[in-house]
């Protein structure tokens, strides 16, 4: 798709469609919407006069013009945005996904699309692309018949009087973090059989050659050096050899001598069958996507090798499967982590908290100062809230605030849970120094209380994205399956330490 940027004015747009933000209760009487009425031949006067579309957020009306019209474009998607005052980058991006998405499967080719935000026209027009670009992935690579084959070819960004720059600099800007997004969904999609450890290395080859990151991956061997004992335990029942992704972005102008490292750490599960504790077999399926924190982790730094922030950034993904053998560790089983805290294995399904261990104490090896992990960590997080908010845990409240307001910011939703040390108590071991499990209650937050071992002497904060990674729904601006949670909130986080 390719995607361009307009000032205007409305009548000289010269595409298929025209998709217009319209607010609650707007009076067709005056103002924008009385131009567009005039120019639409009174169809927007007669939707709003009739009260079939009053703007109500998420609300859609659909016109053909012909006749008595002055717009090159022949079609009009009007999209209820709601109230002004709630009307944020999120809202924008969801208001051109369902404009786009909806277009594309009438045949339109080409749309403008009119976000009417009289906010900060680059984070407008930002919003736009990415949500254009999100709604338009579909999870059906591997179909065959009565696929999507449908295209949209041409985006336009209409923001009238906004300055040209910044117009520019938005399209582009979303453009980058649409297309960074859908990767991470694309990896997330993939069979376990064609996104094993080995490929995601390759992915992750291919992006620092493409985009300009260095890139490392350590195998097996040089786990076993570095002592990773606790990552190695996951991958021990499995035939496909373990992978340490390291990516990193560095500044060509840096901001300022600071030796503050940021980095990212995902977790990299490319099949989770639980291991000996074997997963019972009803929607095992979906546990393909147990490797989406890593994914989120290489999506972000794709963006991030593009828009080039100040500052640098590491990205750790450790990856692996989990899966049942001769070979496979054991409920019981002692194993030594990186750090040499003794870990007792009472659950091989808690996998994803033991190789996690050692890449948050690798990346402190490496020089982070502040780590963000995530991870499709555990089931509990679902139970506590569901697939609308992810869960945040960590020891900086001023990290974790930080994530909140940048996720609020681009419409990705976390609530923080508290980890209190009295947690930590469920998880000590009789036998080693602690143990991979914490029993049945608040297992998201002992989950967290596990990982907080390991992130001894670092600002730290972990999200539990095992709830929202995925959509069994599909929205009327994104498709059903893998949805990118925390690639736009990594890289808001990025752009608002750069400015500091
Ligand atoms: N990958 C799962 C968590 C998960 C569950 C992700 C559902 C996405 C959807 C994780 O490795 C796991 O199995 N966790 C266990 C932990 C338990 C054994 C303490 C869980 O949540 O049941
Ligand atoms: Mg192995
Ligand atoms: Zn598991």
């Amino acid at each position: 798709m390719q995607v361009e940027a307009s000032r205007g004015p409305i009548e000289e747009l010269d595409v298929q469609a025209l998709a217009v933000a319209v607010f609650k209760n707007e009076k067709s009487d005056e103002g924008f919407v009385k131009k567009l009425d005039e120019l639409s031949g009174g169809l927007v006067r007669s939707a709003l006069e009739s009260e079939e579309f009053v703007g109500k957020e998420g609300e859609v009306a659909y016109f053909h013009l012909v006749g008595n019209h002055k717009l090159k474009a022949r079609r009009l998607f009007l999209v209820g945005v709601g109230e002004p005052g709630d009307y944020k980058a999120a809202q924008v991006s969801q208001m051109a996904g369902t404009a786009v998405r909806s277009l594309r499967s009438k045949n339109v080719k080409s749309v403008a699309v009119l976000p009417r935000a009289s906010t900060d026209a680059a984070q407008t027009a930002s919003a736009v692309v990415e949500g254009a670009f999100i709604a338009l992935f579909d999870p059906d690579k591997y179909r065959t018949v009565e696929k999507e084959e449908k295209t949209i070819d041409r985006l336009v960004v209409m923001i009238e009087g906004a300055e040209e720059k910044s117009l520019q600099h938005g399209v582009k800007a979303g453009q980058i973090v649409g297309e960074s997004v859908n990767f991470t969904r694309d990896l997330a999609n993939e069979p376990g059989a064609y996104m094993t450890p080995s490929d995601m290395a390759e992915r992750a080859r291919e992006i620092a050659n493409e985009f300009g990151l260095s890139v490392d991956v350590l195998d097996e061997a040089r786990m076993e050096q570095e002592g990773m004992g606790s990552l190695l335990s996951v991958a021990r029942g499995s035939d496909q050899p373990a992978k340490l992704i390291i990516l990193k972005y560095t500044p060509t102008t840096p901001a300022s001598d600071s030796k503050e490292l940021l980095a990212f750490v995902g977790k990299g599960v490319t099949f989770d069958s639980g291991g000996i504790s074997l997963k019972p077999g009803e929607n095992m399926e979906l546990m393909k996507y147990d490797m989406t924190g890593g994914a989120t982790v290489m999506g972000a730094m794709r963006a991030i090798a593009q828009l080039k922030p100040p500052i640098p950034i590491l990205g750790v993904a450790p990856c692996t499967e989990n899966l049942p053998s001769g070979k496979a560790t054991k409920p019981g089983d002692v194993v030594k982590a990186m750090t040499g805290k003794t870990i007792e294995v009472i659950n091989t399904d808690a996998e994803g908290r033991l190789i996690l261990a050692d890449a948050i104490a690798y990346a402190k090896k490496l020089g982070a100062t502040t780590v963000i992990d995530m991870a499709t960590l555990t089931g509990a997080v679902s139970v506590a809230l569901g697939d609308v908010n992810a869960a945040v845990l960590g020891t900086d409240q001023a990290l974790i605030d930080e994530i909140i307001a940048a996720g609020r910011e681009v419409g990705e939703k976390f609530w923080q849970l508290p980890l209190d040390k009295e947690y930590s108590k469920q998880i000590k071991s009789d036998i080693a120094d602690i143990k991979n499990v914490g029993g049945r209650k608040a297992g998201t937050i002992t989950a967290a209380a596990f990982l907080k071992e390991f992130a001894d002497g670092l600002s730290w904060a972990h999200l539990d994205i095992a709830g929202t990674a995925w959509g069994d729904e599909a929205k009327p601006y994104r498709s059903k399956g893998p949805t990118g949670i925390a690639v736009r909130t990594l890289l808001r986080i990025v752009e608002r330490a750069s400015q500091r």
